[in-house]
């Protein structure tokens, strides 16, 4: 001790341990996957007057009718019903921590089955903190090291890119064409790995209106797929997020309704049906899992609802109650919950790729774009490197945001591409957003 114990310890604490991000923290700490959400935040922080088409964030105006304390209501009466418990008793289930594998995944699988025939038990059900827990938990519990790859979708959703990395799981990218994935190229990863006795241990895939790509799987690729993760032992991971935004009458099974050899593990989020403030998403995966030691069978949802005890220990169920309440005041359908959205993001896209084709088309026709059909997203295609500095020029010049897309991509090449989201704006906004749009390019892309 050098002086008095109070100098002492203010000295102490006013000395910080200095890091260096790359040999004192691990990896992903200095991933641009795993920060570029924040990156993007702080530039549409810097910029409050830009139009942003970067986040896919659910329109707002879906929350001005929200009751949560009624979904709260019409969800404890059905807690109580299922479980035969008296109201306070129902409304103990809101103040406790709970089971780690949901409160509502009765509520959460009879709505997979009435909407796409998914046939799970609520046993197969995990209710996760967001989609993004549910693909963390998933890739934690199937992946051991040691060879172990996860093949991506390329360009994939950044936020299994990021859960892989924070895992130390080893990703290879699967290129996809306007049907969905390579399948030949799919095979070939699986031939290659197991000639170097590796595996391909699963696959990330979301068929319906993929974020960034916006690309809708055929059919016939999903049968394809489907047999090919048979054959070869590989699970699918299906996210599930944007399925509802396909116009009535169009649905297309999703890979978890046409599997019978439990290769799917179906991953959902009810941010953008219901609201992402709830944090509530869920996995669904009834595989079984033999236990050496005990002998005993147990379902994957099992494992994956132990580990969570280890992470968030459980999904608020305060939160829950709000989206089983939504789910049930529209007959129990995620499908229906999601009709009036799904129908406004449809007219946005339209919207959008109208703007685009009238503001942009023959101003800069070296400047290309997909047409979805559902999702959020429209990718543009530019004769230039699209990075964040472009970003910042676009914001701070002409008061326009987007995402480059050279994040979603694993190998490098959407670096001439960026992604715009329509979801959050009204229809002036994405005109006046275009015009800008359009300025932004006829400077950059010329
Ligand atoms: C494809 C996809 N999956 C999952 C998520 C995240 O879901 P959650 O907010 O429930 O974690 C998103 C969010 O944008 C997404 O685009």
């Amino acid at each position: 001790m050098t002086g008095s114990f109070t100098e002492d310890l203010t000295r102490s604490l006013s000395v910080s341990p200095s890091l260096d991000l790359h040999d004192d923290l691990h990896g992903s700490a200095a991933d641009p996957a795993v920060g570029s959400l924040s990156f993007l935040n702080e530039v549409m922080g810097r910029y409050p007057g830009a139009i942003s088409f970067a986040p896919g964030a659910p329109h707002t105006s879906f929350y001005e009718d929200l009751d949560l304390t009624r979904c709260i209501d019409v969800c404890l009466g059905d807690l109580a019903r299922r479980r035969g418990l008296d109201r306070k008793a129902a409304e103990r289930l809101l103040f406790e921590y709970g089971p780690s594998r949901g409160i509502i995944n009765g509520i959460v699988a009879e709505a997979l089955d009435r909407d796409y025939r998914l046939g799970a038990d609520p046993a197969d059900v995990v209710i996760t903190v967001g989609c993004q827990e549910a693909m963390f938990l998933t890739l934690r519990a199937l992946f051991r090291g040691g060879g172990d790859t996860l093949a991506v979708v390329n360009p994939s959703f950044v936020g299994i890119l990021g859960a892989a990395r924070l895992l130390d799981i080893d990703v290879v990218p699967v290129s996809e064409g306007t049907t969905g994935i390579d399948l030949a190229q799919l095979q070939r990863l699986c031939d290659e790995a197991r000639a170097e006795r590796r595996r391909i241990r699963a696959l990330y895939v979301a068929p319906d209106f993929a974020n960034p790509s916006g690309t809708r799987m055929a059919l016939e690729t999903r049968r394809g797929l489907l047999e090919l993760a048979h054959r070869e032992g590989l699970v699918l991971l299906e996210d599930t997020a944007y399925g509802f935004t396909a116009e009535p009458g169009d649905g297309l099974p999703p890979l978890g309704a046409m599997d019978t050899a439990g290769s799917v593990v179906t991953l959902g989020t009810f941010a953008k049906v219901c609201l992402p403030g709830a944090r509530v998403g869920y996995a669904v995966a009834g595989q079984r899992v033999t236990g050496r030691a005990t002998g005993g069978t147990r379902r994957l949802a099992d494992v994956l609802a132990e580990m969570k005890t280890m992470v968030t220990v459980n999904t608020s169920p305060i939160a829950q109650a709000v989206v089983g309440g939504l789910l049930l005041e529209h007959g129990g359908s995620i499908v229906r919950a999601g009709r009036a959205k799904a129908e406004l993001y449809r007219r946005n896209l339209r919207l959008l790729t109208e703007a685009l084709d009238r503001q942009v088309a023959g101003r800069v026709p070296q400047v290309t774009w997909n047409r979805p059909d559902g999702g959020f997203f429209v990718r543009l295609r530019l004769p230039v490197a699209v990075d964040m500095e472009l970003l910042t020029y676009s914001a701070a010049e002409h008061g326009v945001l987007w995402t480059p897309m050279s994040t979603f991509y694993l190998d490098g090449s959407g670096d001439r591409e960026l992604r715009l989201a329509c979801s959050y704006l009204d229809p002036a906004d994405i005109d006046e957003g275009v015009r800008r749009l359009a300025d932004f390019l006829a400077v950059v892309a010329r």
